[in-house]
């Protein structure tokens, strides 16, 4: 089996209130996006990462790994789902339908290897699957007004991470065709599953966040800390 990897990159981050994009703030001393990659990188099954960017992105080539030979840059688009097309159709030249991908936001760099590996091993089947955990809390679906209408069954709930792993072509066509029907696409899986199929939910360690709002920064410094000391 062939393993790629795309990283959308290409979000200019509001949320973080920072005056760069999220995966480009330092981390440890290291920029967010770098030690996303050195995760991806590390793992030697992945031929190759494909990583979308903005048009006229001034921060990529100061990256340690713009110039790996393994990584190569394409354009990203309007939207996260635009962004990982864009990299599919990129990636289509050099492999085959059948090769599987995985997706990982820029902005998640605490991946842990061992998580890498658990997804690789349990969801390379035709249906992928992706990193996720179980919900602690008791969830609420919430009317209007902000009033609490119900309650969930949360033993069937769960937080969707990246990486999501998938078959080229399956997941260039979901993507592609729920892009057209108008569906909002805010991961692979929800391509997928409105394509029909069912990936599989593959737990994963809590601290593979996503770097979204000020303060979450500090909290990667601190898994990465611990983890390197
Ligand atoms: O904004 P959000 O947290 O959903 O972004 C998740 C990932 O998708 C980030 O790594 C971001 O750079 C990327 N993205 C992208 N193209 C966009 C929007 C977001 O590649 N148009």
């Amino acid at each position: 089996m062939n393993y790629w990897a795309v990283v959308p990159a290409a979000g200019v981050g509001r949320r973080m209130q920072a005056g760069l994009p999220k995966q480009y703030l330092l981390l440890n001393g290291r920029r967010v996006i770098d030690w996303t990659l050195e995760v991806l990188l590390a793992e030697p099954r992945i031929r190759g990462v494909y990583v979308a960017l903005g048009a006229e992105d001034p921060f990529w080539e100061s990256c340690e790994h713009a110039g790996h030979p393994r990584v190569r840059r394409v354009a990203g688009g309007e939207e996260r789902a635009h962004s990982v097309l864009s990299a599919l159709l990129a990636l289509e030249t050099e492999a085959a339908p059948a090769d599987r991908v995985l997706v990982h936001d820029a902005a998640r760099p605490c991946l842990r290897p061992e998580d890498l590996s658990k997804l690789l091993e349990l969801a390379s089947g035709e249906a992928g699957g992706l990193l996720a955990m179980p919900v602690r809390d008791t969830m609420k679906r919430a009317d209007a007004e902000g009033r609490s209408e119900t309650t969930l069954d949360r033993s069937r709930i769960w937080h969707a991470f990246t990486p999501q792993l998938f078959p080229l072509a399956t997941l260039r066509d979901a993507l592609e065709q729920a892009l057209a029907a108008g569906v909002a696409v805010t991961d692979e899986a929800s391509a997928m599953e409105w394509a029909g199929n069912r990936p599989r939910l593959v737990e994963g360690h809590p601290d593979n966040i996503k770097i979204t709002r000020p303060g979450d920064l500090e909290l990667a410094g601190f898994y990465l800390q611990k983890r390197n000391a």
